[in-house]
């Protein structure tokens, strides 16, 4: 599937919730994987942070390698890294189907997005809390995807921050359907739905997805949460 052809699926299936790995038993990833397809996730969320761009470690590309080959999932890779051009090749090569950098620390990304697009993945700026839309905004038009951060990145489990609403509206206003609108960081059951209300399409859960003893149950709470201001707003 090509990179339009996975983006009109995506698009046809909002609201979506991403579980984020970065909260499953790395133990049993395997297992974490598949209880997340048996709950009905279209696509997975993972974070690799290089302990530079973020104060934190997570994993890299064999773990990315190792995921795409137990699920046929879309994996939703989100680069936490100074240096994401030196990596997306082999990102995409891991098994990436969408790979988004972080507009900090690429702040001309008009080429490393039209690269991504050429190896065939879907292409997305992510911003964080303090960074404006305005700072995305020019090179909207190479994006297939927008992450807006609704904490500041490097750890799970954080609370939400509201100002990510506001980011997400503008970014629905600027664009009226054919980014794929992600929020990420703090989404849960009660967040969620402010999310889906200010636009967002896909929804990166970690926490509050993996910490569920009922992954199926969890997701759908989470689904119809975001789907119901969604359906009052039309
Ligand atoms: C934060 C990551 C998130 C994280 C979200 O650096 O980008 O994807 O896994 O985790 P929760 O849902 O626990 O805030
Ligand atoms: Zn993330």
């Amino acid at each position: 599937m090509d990179a339009d052809e996975l983006l009109a699926n995506l698009h046809a299936a909002v609201p979506l919730v991403g579980p984020s790995l970065l909260a499953a038993d790395f133990a049993n990833l395997e297992l974490e994987i598949r209880r997340a397809e048996e709950a009905g996730a279209q696509i997975l969320h993972l974070d690799i942070m290089d302990g530079h761009f973020v104060p934190n470690l997570s994993f890299g590309l064999p773990v990315v390698e190792a995921v795409r080959r137990v699920t046929r999932l879309p994996l939703d890779v989100h680069l936490m890294l100074t240096e994401p051009t030196r990596y997306v090749r082999r990102f995409r090569e891991a098994g990436a189907d969408l790979i988004t950098i972080h507009i900090e620390a690429v702040p001309e990304p008009t080429a490393l997005l039209r690269e991504i697009r050429r190896l065939g993945a879907c292409a997305g700026l992510t911003l964080n809390p303090p960074t404006p839309v305005e700072a995305v905004e020019p090179y909207l038009e190479d994006c297939d995807l927008v992450l807006v951060m609704s904490v500041m990145p490097g750890f799970g489990g954080q609370s939400f921050e509201p100002v990510a609403l506001e980011k997400l509206r503008r970014l629905r206003q600027l664009d009226a359907r054919r980014l794929l609108l992600s929020v990420d960081g703090g989404v849960d059951t009660e967040t969620i739905g402010p999310c889906g209300e200010a636009g967002a399409d896909l929804f990166v859960v970690g926490t509050a997805f993996f910490s569920a003893d009922d992954y199926a149950a969890r997701l759908a709470d989470l689904t119809d949460a975001a789907r119901a201001v969604r359906d009052v707003e039309i």
